[in-house]
C-alpha cells in the first residue's frame, strides 16, 4: 500500500490526538507531544506523521504536502483553505466568540475595532452583519486589548470562559463551534482514496 502523509497540529489538543492515534492500533515510533523530532513512521510505514504548527497544518493539506490533516476548526476557518473536512474527533471543544467589557453592548452605529489572533474569521463574522470593521492583529493575551483602549471588542477563542471571567469580560455573540476536525487534500481523496477512507474507518472506530 502507497504512504499517505498526516499533518497533526503542535500545541493543546495534541496529546489527546496521539492518544487516540494509538487506539486505532496503529503504533508510531517515538511519537509524543514533547518530542523535539518533527516526523515518525508507523510499524509498517504505510503512514507518514508530520508535527506542524496548527495555523500551517491547513495550508500542508491544501497544497498536497500532507493527505490528511488533525487540526482545530478554529485553525481550518481562518486559513479559509480548500480542503474535505471530513470528521468531527470531537476533541478540543471549544467556540469562536465576540467578547467586550461587561457594561456595553456591540454598538453596530461606527465602525468597530476588534482585536484577535484570527483576523479573517472576524472580518467574516462582521461582514455577514454588514458592520464595518478594523481588525488588530494580535499573537495572544487578546484578553487584554479592550481593557486598554487598543480595541473595542475582540474575536477570541472561549474554553472555559476563565479568561474573560478573570479580565472582567463578557461574550456578547457566538460565532462558531470548534472541535478537532480531519481535513483531507482534494487530490488525495480521489487518487489515495482506499488508504484515506482506511484511516478515517481505523480513527472512527478508536472514537467508538
Ligand atoms: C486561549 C484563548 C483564550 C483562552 C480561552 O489562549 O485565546 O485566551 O485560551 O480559554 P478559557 O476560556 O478556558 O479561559 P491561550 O491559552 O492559547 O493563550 P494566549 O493568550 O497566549 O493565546
Amino acid at each position: 500500500m502507497e504512504q499517505i502523509t498526516l499533518a497533526l497540529a503542535k500545541g493543546r489538543p495534541a496529546k489527546s490526538t496521539i492518544d487516540l492515534l494509538e487506539q486505532t492500533g496503529e503504533h508510531f515510533v517515538d511519537l509524543h507531544e514533547d518530542s523535539r523530532k518533527l516526523v515518525f513512521y508507523n510499524t509498517e510505514k504505510t503512514i507518514k506523521v508530520i508535527f506542524v504548527k496548527a495555523l500551517d497544518v491547513p495550508t500542508y493539506v491544501e497544497k498536497g504536502a500532507a493527505d490528511i490533516g488533525i487540526v482545530g476548526k478554529d485553525n481550518i476557518m481562518e486559513s479559509q483553505a480548500e480542503v474535505y473536512e471530513l470528521l468531527d474527533l470531537k476533541i478540543g471543544k471549544c467556540k469562536f466568540s465576540v467578547a467586550g467589557k461587561s457594561n456595553q453592548q456591540v454598538n453596530r452605529s461606527q465602525k468597530l475595532t476588534i482585536a484577535t489572533k484570527y483576523p479573517n474569521v472576524a472580518k467574516k463574522h462582521f461582514q455577514k452583519k454588514g458592520q464595518p470593521i478594523e481588525t488588530v492583529k494580535l499573537n495572544g493575551s487578546v484578553e487584554l486589548a479592550p481593557l486598554i483602549g487598543l480595541s473595542d471588542y475582540i474575536v477570541d477563542i472561549v474554553e472555559t470562559g476563565s479568561t474573560l471571567k478573570e479580565n472582567g469580560l463578557v461574550v456578547l455573540e457566538d460565532i462558531e463551534k470548534i472541535s478537532t476536525r480531519l481535513i483531507v487534500n482534494k487530490a488525495s481523496f480521489a487518487t489515495k482514496a482506499t488508504h484515506v477512507q482506511k484511516f478515517i474507518n481505523q480513527l472512527k472506530s478508536a472514537m467508538e
